[in-house]
């Protein structure tokens, strides 16, 4: 059984954790702190629209899951001051489904599909020429008697999100004017993030417990929040009224949440490609069925941050963990051997 975890960035949340988490989504520009290349391209991108009056260019965001992929669709729609409708790909399960969400939106409205890549086929080929030139292409009835009729949509903006652009059929990531990956934050930005979380959540969090909670959220501001929410838990319960650095240690070692922002889900996965593979790489189907996991939970959920501290490295034979990771993970089995 694949080990539960606290800092997979999924969203797999209860209700009430959705709540709080978009009481903290940033609603503007200004208020969304980091990913500055994507905000200055975005932002002129919207500036230009909006001058010209015509609906934005679709966009596509994608990048590893809990960056902020959805967040930033919502301020996109509020910058361009245009209606948000949300769905996502495994959610639009006809043709019909998706062709009464196109007809009934308004012109310049933004329409988000997150798991984009999740669309079914047929789904998603309605798309295509309802993005290219605003028009639904349907048929009505079967058969012999049935007949293509070509409706016309209002100009509206579709941005998709994705944790994997690979996964996308080629005719419709063409078809997104402005293709943007959102890249893992630095600590400073994580630390402003939690900063800005704690007063919404009306915590009172030291800066030096900002930096250590922003060194173990893997850069990704959903972890962050999400440990910060945990963090609150541990100082309520020991009715400590300030959350200072001891307490984020002592909460995080209750987590097994080491340094890096590993979980024993983590460790356990480096452990076993050591010790059955050493320095060898390893395919991603071998060490899904060592892990118990699925190859795509891997390959979008642990891999890309253990590949970014350098953890683990991809190479065209497989997974292989790194010399960093061993020495973090404390094996060392071939420098035992020299001696
Ligand atoms: N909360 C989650 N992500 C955020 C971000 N990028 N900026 C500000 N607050 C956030």
């Amino acid at each position: 059984m694949p080990i539960e975890r606290v800092v997979e960035a999924e969203a797999k949340e209860t209700p009430e954790e959705q709540v709080l988490e978009n009481t903290l989504r940033p609603q503007s520009f200004k208020e969304y702190i980091g990913q500055e290349r994507l905000k200055t391209n975005l932002g002129l991108a919207i500036a230009a629209a909006k001058q010209r009056g015509e609906s934005l260019e679709h966009v596509l965001l994608y990048g590893p899951p809990g960056l902020g992929k959805t967040t930033m669709a919502g301020v996109i729609a509020r910058e361009m001051g245009a209606n948000y409708r949300i769905t996502s790909g495994p959610a639009i399960d006809r043709p019909a489904d998706l062709a009464s969400l196109l007809t009934s939106l308004q012109p310049n409205d933004v329409l988000f599909i997150d798991e984009i890549h999740r669309l079914h086929r047929g789904v998603e080929e309605i798309l295509y020429s309802a993005m290219e030139d605003f028009k639904l292409d349907i048929t009505i009835g079967k058969g012999p008697a049935g007949r293509s009729v070509r409706l016309d949509l209002p100009p509206f903006t579709l941005i998709g999100a994705t944790t994997r652009t690979g996964a996308l059929a080629g005719p419709l990531r063409d078809r997104f004017g402005i293709v943007h990956r959102l890249e893992y934050y630095t600590e400073p930005e994580i630390a402003r993030i939690v900063d800005r979380s704690s007063v919404i959540l009306g915590v009172k969090l030291e800066a030096v417990a900002a930096e250590l909670l922003s060194t173990r959220a893997r850069l990704t501001p959903r972890i962050a929040n999400r440990l910060l929410k945990r963090v609150r838990d541990y100082a309520d319960i020991h009715n400590s009224s300030v959350i200072d650095a001891p307490t984020v240690n002592a909460a995080l070692q209750m987590l097994e949440i080491d340094e890096f922002g590993l979980d024993a889900a983590d460790r356990a996965m480096l452990l076993t490609i050591h010790d059955k593979y050493g320095e060898r790489p390893v395919g991603l189907t071998t060490i899904a069925a060592l892990t118990g996991d699925e190859p795509a939970t891997i390959e979008d959920y642990y891999e890309p941050y253990l590949m970014q501290i350098g953890f683990l490295e991809r190479t065209p034979r497989g997974r292989k963990v790194t010399e960093r990771a061993r020495e973090h993970l404390g094996f060392k089995p071939d420098k035992l051997k020299m001696f």
